[in-house]
């Protein structure tokens, strides 16, 4: 799973996105402080623990370097970001009876504006599993770095990694 590098000067409007989903009942906000435990049990149900450990980080942000799509007061996806590594996008996922309406899209974005928020102008998708979803969503390129492992399959500190012979 490669990273994968997008341009954060022109990204798409979110608000459009935001309303059509407000209208169907879903609502994107950060978490707050106190609903850590909820957002990682949701991970843990739903994906997997090393995903909820990733997404900890960001409660260490001010503000939570991470946003939650709310069903009412259900939890129904999750993206985090500054997460991995600074400028990093990720980890993130919709319950799997709420995919294909968006909501994806708008935490990727919401999530990406975070990001420009910091001052980036590009941000990593991080070993990123639906290349073409990020390609379609925001024009994202593929890194091509170390067969397309990306930093998921580092085994040394970059600092300390010498090219191969
Ligand atoms: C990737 C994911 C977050 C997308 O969430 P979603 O709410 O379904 O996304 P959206 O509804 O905004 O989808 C927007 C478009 O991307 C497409 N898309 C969604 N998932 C895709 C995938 N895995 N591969 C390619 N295209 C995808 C949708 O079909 C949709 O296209 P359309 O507008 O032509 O219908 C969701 O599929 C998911 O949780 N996957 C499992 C976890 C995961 O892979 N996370 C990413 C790790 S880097």
């Amino acid at each position: 799973m490669p990273d994968m590098l997008c341009s954060l000067i022109r990204l798409p409007d979110v608000r459009p996105l935001l309303n059509k989903l407000r209208k169907d009942g879903i609502t994107l906000r950060r978490p707050n402080p106190w609903e850590q435990k909820e957002l990682r049990e949701f991970i843990m149900e739903h994906f997997t623990e090393r995903w909820a450990d990733e997404t900890s980080v960001a409660f260490g942000s001010k503000p939570i370097s991470c946003f939650i799509a709310m069903d009412g007061q259900q939890i129904v996806g999750f993206g985090g970001y500054e997460c991995s590594r600074r400028n990093y996008f990720g980890p993130t996922g919709v319950d799997e009876s709420y995919r294909k309406k968006g909501i994806g899209t708008a935490l990727l974005l919401t999530c990406l504006e975070g990001l420009r928020d910091l001052g980036y102008t590009y941000a990593v998708i991080g070993g990123a599993g639906p290349v073409d979803f990020y390609k379609k969503a925001v024009g994202a390129i593929e890194i091509p770095f170390d067969e397309g492992k990306g930093i998921y399959g580092l085994n040394e500190e970059p600092k300390y990694l010498f090219a191969k012979p």
